[in-house]
């Protein structure tokens, strides 16, 4: 069963949109796994992943050690803890149980700063990915440390889909080129991040279109670029919202809209694949 965007997508009506793909997500999209990687740091994959998972009510595996990571700006403190949640399960083999978000976060298996000192093989990586989603018979969605790095890598390899944000640079030009080059043959979709709509002529939007041509690569909606997302405090997700502030309302249907393309993308690949 396919969820139809409404055509008139406004105000409180992209929370309940939202509130919908939450529970068509867990029906439809179960085992299903979303992985947000880029080539290049700071383009947005954190954030992505974090409002992903929340849209599509999925497990957010948090794979990134640094803590810039979705963990900690949902709350997370590894200081606090004396073991890694991932690591853990990881070395005993069994299934992790998140973290329960409730209604304002995703549910979070965080990983925390020990995982770079003892990552996983890509191999390990991509098999408990596979096993986890299986024993939660929940989507999921999976944040990765930037560049090449095993855990990524297994969980690229395990993805349905791969969500690659880019924002508008001549590096990130480089490393979105470099990055489809190196993954011929994954299921990839581009996210143009921090766009700034007066600027309707930059250069890099017509890169962006170049690229995914020549890589037959899709590329979602665009998300906008809005100030006070790198300062915002809260510990939720943007989306979890009740009532649409007017503020808040051009990056909460960018994200919706993301989700859903997203959803559909990695639905269809599951179909393909059976
Ligand atoms: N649409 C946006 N508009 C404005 N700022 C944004 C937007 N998306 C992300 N940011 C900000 O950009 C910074 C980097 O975002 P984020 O941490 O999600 O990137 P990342 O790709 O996960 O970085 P890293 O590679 O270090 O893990 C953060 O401060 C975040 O708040
Ligand atoms: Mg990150």
């Amino acid at each position: 069963m396919v969820i139809e965007l409404p055509a008139d997508l406004s105000g409180d009506e992209v929370l309940r949109f939202i509130a919908k793909l939450r529970w068509w997500a867990r029906v439809n999209l179960r085992r299903v796994i979303i992985v947000v990687a880029s080539a290049k740091g700071g383009v947005g994959k954190s954030t992505i992943a974090t409002e992903l998972a929340y849209c599509l009510d999925a497990v957010l595996v948090d794979l990134d050690w640094d803590d810039g990571g979705a963990s900690r700006a949902l709350g997370w403190l590894h200081e606090q803890r004396h073991r890694s949640p991932l690591l853990d399960a990881l070395d005993s083999g069994r299934t992790p149980r998140p973290i329960r978000g409730g209604a304002s976060k995703p549910d979070l298996v965080p990983a925390g700063p020990t995982l770079e000192a003892n990552q996983p093989s890509a191999d390990r990586m991509c098999k408990a990915l596979i096993q986890w989603a299986a024993d939660w018979d929940r989507p999921v969605v999976v944040d990765t440390h930037p560049g090449g790095n095993a855990p990524a890598d297994g969980a690229k390899a395990a993805a349905h889909l791969t969500v690659t944000p880019t924002t508008l640079g001549l590096k990130q030009m480089e490393a979105l080129n470099g990055f489809a080059e190196n993954h011929d043959g994954y299921n990839l979709m581009i996210a143009p991040n921090e766009i700034v709509y007066q600027v309707w002529a930059d250069p890099h939007l017509e890169r962006i279109a170049q690229i995914a041509k020549t890589y037959e690569i899709p590329v979602s909606s665009p998300i906008p670029e809005v100030k006070w997302l790198r300062s915002r405090k809260a510990r939720t997700a943007v989306c979890s919202v009740r009532t649409m502030p007017a503020s808040r309302e051009e990056l909460i249907t960018a994200y919706a809209k993301v989700a859903h393309q997203s959803a559909l993308r990695a639905l269809q690949a599951t179909e393909d694949a059976a």
